[in-house]
């Protein structure tokens, strides 16, 4: 499928990165599948991998934040798109609040909003579609994205077929 992935990457994607949490546990990743998919009530999709530790986590978790990355966050874009919460603790090496239902809100990330989880969608393939109702949006306004262009130099700290082994899993 070259010319669709060819098709696809043309769009260069905003990237985002989305946090949860659950119990005690936070998770977050770097992502590109993400959308507004609903005007009237408003509604936004992400499309979290099966390989990774924030899908495992969201799956039970109630509240989502999705964060705008910048031109200038590619540190940022770094530390959750490399690393899997799997193997290292990233909220330990980030300033982060708590917001609903502890999900962490990052302070360097200005552009985001807070949601609450309504559907999931499992149709089979490598990823499935978290769909959130935003509840509270923060804005510092010029926002310029950091698009996939720049962030495909990125290694992917789960490629999309992984399935971890659970000997290989944080027991904290
Ligand atoms: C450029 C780029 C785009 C990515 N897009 C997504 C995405 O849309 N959805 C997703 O679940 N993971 C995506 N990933 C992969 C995760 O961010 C990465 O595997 C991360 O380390 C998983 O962390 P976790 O195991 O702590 O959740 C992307 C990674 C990169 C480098």
């Amino acid at each position: 499928m070259t010319a669709f992935d060819e098709l696809v990457a043309q769009l260069d994607p905003a990237m985002a990165v989305v946090t949860t949490a659950s119990g005690n546990e936070r998770a977050g990743c770097l992502i590109g599948f993400h959308a507004q998919c609903s005007i009237e009530p408003r509604r936004y999709a992400v499309w979290l991998s099966k390989a990774n530790h924030t899908y495992r986590v969201a799956l039970h978790a109630d509240y989502l934040a999705v964060h705008f990355l910048a031109q200038g966050d590619l540190e940022v874009a770094r530390l959750f798109g490399t690393v899997s919460g799997d193997r290292v603790d990233k909220f330990s090496q980030c300033a982060w609040d708590a917001g609903p239902g502890g999900v962490p809100l990052l302070v360097s990330c200005p552009n985001r909003f807070v949601a609450r989880r309504v559907s999931m969608l499992d149709e089979g393939s490598d990823h499935a579609c978290f769909v959130v109702e935003p509840m509270e949006a923060w804005t510092a306004g010029d926002l310029q994205p950091l698009r996939l262009s720049r962030a495909k130099v990125l290694d992917p700290g789960h490629e999309a077929q992984d399935r971890p082994a659970p000997e290989t899993l944080r027991a904290d």
